[in-house]
């Protein structure tokens, strides 16, 4: 085999699905209208949120920081993804390839730390609700808050770092939608065992531990709502826990399937469709899930929305 030394790749090329051609123009719509509904719904939690004094409490503010994660999220991959499922094949700076990846782990990573958070504050809500306000307290939120932020760009900053002072010798072409690690990990021309020993562990940490700390949370507030004396009150109350279920087990259980073995045998196209899961639907649920069917958010928006209608006439 000829060996290239590594200045014989600068950029990469990314494949997007240019195996299926017939589909680009149908994906390219959805996308785009997913990208429109993603940015509208979760601005609206961010105004209702940052408008509404009586919103200002951990579990809104939660909310807040999570939207703002999906708005990034989304921001960092559809556009880019959009460009790619219009061109045949994409050619992708190494610089704009890093920046893709760090900061899909930064707001990746905040966000499995906030949707763990999120679960505790509604453990402790709902199973301790007399010592909630110590438990949930300002300064403990704010260190959650805190804490989430410091890790995602912790690990982006190391994993980004490090997949890109590996040689890449060619062939440059990335079979992906955007840049992240797995895909890149692909085109390296060394040995990454311990870099994958690395992304193993670092996995567990950051997508296993915060899921499993959710479901035991989710757990403990099923068996509080098994408690509850009115039958509308428990059915209520399990609709929301079941839709946070599915959504959180659709986010973590992709993002590990992708991350805990970068260089696994899934092929290309699962790798494709897993992805889109948690860059697209996360962003897009997240807002409908926690926010928008929460009652006292629509109270929050109606009055806000009255206010508004309101003004012209002063
Ligand atoms: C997250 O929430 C905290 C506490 O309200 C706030 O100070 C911070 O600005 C929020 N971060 C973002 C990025 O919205």
């Amino acid at each position: 085999m000829k060996r290239h030394n590594q200045s014989s790749v600068v950029e990469f090329i990314l494949l997007g699905f240019s195996n299926f051609p017939e589909l680009q123009e149908q994906l390219f719509g959805v996308f785009l209208v997913i990208y429109l509904v993603t940015l509208m719904g979760n601005a609206i939690i961010i105004v209702i949120i940052s408008l509404g004094q009586s919103l200002h409490i951990p579990m809104y503010l939660f909310l807040l920081n999570l939207s703002v994660v999906d708005v990034s999220i989304s921001a960092v991959i559809i556009p880019e993804m959009l460009v790619v499922l219009s061109t045949e094949k994409m050619s992708i700076s190494f610089v704009s390839c890093f920046a893709q990846m760090y900061f899909l782990l930064l707001f990746g990573g905040t966000e499995c730390f906030l949707l763990g958070a999120m679960a505790y504050d509604r453990f402790a809500a709902i199973c301790l609700p007399l010592s909630y306000p110590v438990i949930m307290n300002k300064g403990v939120f704010m260190k959650l808050v805190m804490f989430s932020w410091v890790s995602g760009i912790m690990v982006a900053t190391v994993q980004t770092s490090w997949v890109f002072s590996f040689p890449f010798c060619g062939p440059n072409e990335i079979n992906h939608l955007f840049c992240e690690t797995p895909p890149v990990l692909e085109l390296v021309c060394a040995d990454t065992f311990l870099f994958e020993i690395y992304a193993f562990t670092g996995t567990i940490l950051i997508v296993m531990v915060p899921f499993l700390l959710i479901l035991l949370s989710y757990i403990w507030i099923l068996f509080a709502i098994l408690k509850m004396p009115s039958t509308t009150g428990r059915q209520k109350a399990f609709s929301t826990c079941a839709s946070h279920l599915t959504s959180v087990t659709l986010f973590y259980g992709t993002a590990n399937m992708t991350y805990l073995q970068p260089k696994s045998g899934y092929s290309p196209d699962t790798k494709k469709l897993m992805s889109l899961a948690y860059t697209l639907l996360t962003p897009l649920l997240n807002p409908l899930i926690y926010s928008l069917r929460n009652s006292v958010m629509k109270r929050a928006m109606m009055k806000l929305w009255r206010r508004k209608v309101d003004l012209p006439t002063f």
